[in-house]
């Protein structure tokens, strides 16, 4: 087939005329499925408390695809700016296919238990799950009356694998996990689909933090190295591809799945030997 076919066109852009909200869409993951996303003809809606760097990143994709992509400031643990990051996506659009529930911290990057405080504890909670939830519940709101919708989530390795990461974000991204499979059985009868994608070792500011700082090269370096599948160079794109997979007709009849996003580290007994 040609090209410059309008079919080779269509095939192409797998989100044409979808509307993407992108929680923690400033930076790594997010930014990488934001920019995809509108690659594939979304119109997206990045929702961060980076407001500098979400402008920036917005006006990026913006001009380098043509497509609306804008940025609203939203703190995904309040429930008043997930509401209004929903409400301001339709308002703008007209209606929200995909919900992607990405923004999340790891908290203090300390694995004993004893060092673990309360108030850490429920940070890493209130953003990750709780946050996740108000993203989940809001975007539900507008999808239901449409019979349709696609919600997404970031969980993690930590949700299948054991040891070296702190309890607090094992604990809450295997919540995570919960949380998509019980949504995806209240909502697949109103036609909405709720996945989740585990990625590991992804190189971005998050995973250069927990290593200490270093800068996004090291860490995909040292991910490459401690990868079980070898020959093959991660990058944040790898999780975005596996959100476009998702958000796309291409999953239409998957739902209350947990892509695991790691080269086949999980499958190993310790993810970091
Ligand atoms: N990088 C990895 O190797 C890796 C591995 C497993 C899971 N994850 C998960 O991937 C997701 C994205 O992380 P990343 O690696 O791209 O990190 P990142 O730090 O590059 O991006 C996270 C984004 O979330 C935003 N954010 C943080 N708190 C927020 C809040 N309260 N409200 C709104 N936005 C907020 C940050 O400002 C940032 O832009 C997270 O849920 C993380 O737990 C990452």
């Amino acid at each position: 087939m040609a090209a410059s076919s309008p079919l080779a066109a269509n095939f192409a852009k797998r989100l044409q005329g979808k509307v993407a909200l992108i929680t923690g869409g400033a930076s790594g993951i997010g930014e990488s499925t934001a920019r995809l996303f509108a690659q594939h003809g979304a119109k997206v809606v990045i929702a961060d408390v980076q407001s500098d760097l979400g402008h920036t990143v917005s006006e990026e994709i913006r001009s380098e695809f043509g497509q609306p992509v804008s940025y609203i400031q939203c703190d995904v643990s309040k429930d008043s700016d997930v509401e209004n990051a929903v409400k301001t996506a339709v308002s703008m659009h007209g209606k929200l296919d995909i919900m992607f529930n990405n923004a999340g911290i790891t908290g203090k990057y300390d694995p004993s238990i004893l060092s673990l405080q309360r108030e850490d504890f429920k940070k890493v909670f209130d953003i990750n799950v709780y946050g996740g939830f108000l993203g989940a519940k809001h975007a539900a709101k507008v999808m239901i009356p449409e019979k349709k919708g696609c919600i997404l989530f970031t969980a993690s390795i930590a949700s299948v694998s054991y040891g070296g990461i702190p309890h607090a974000y094992t604990a809450a991204k295997h919540a995570v996990v919960g949380l998509t499979k019980n949504l995806a059985v209240e909502l697949g009868k109103h036609g909405i689909r709720v996945n989740c994608i585990s990625p590991a070792g992804i190189p971005t500011p998050l995973a250069a933090k927990v290593m200490g700082g270093v800068d996004l090269k090291t860490v995909q370096e040292a991910s490459m190295a401690t990868a079980n599948l070898k020959g093959v160079k991660v990058e944040a794109n790898d999780i975005a591809e596996a959100a476009l997979y998702l958000g796309s007709e291409e999953s239409k009849f998957v739902s209350g799945l947990n892509i695991v996003v790691d080269g086949g580290n999980s499958l190993r007994s310790s993810y970091l030997s």
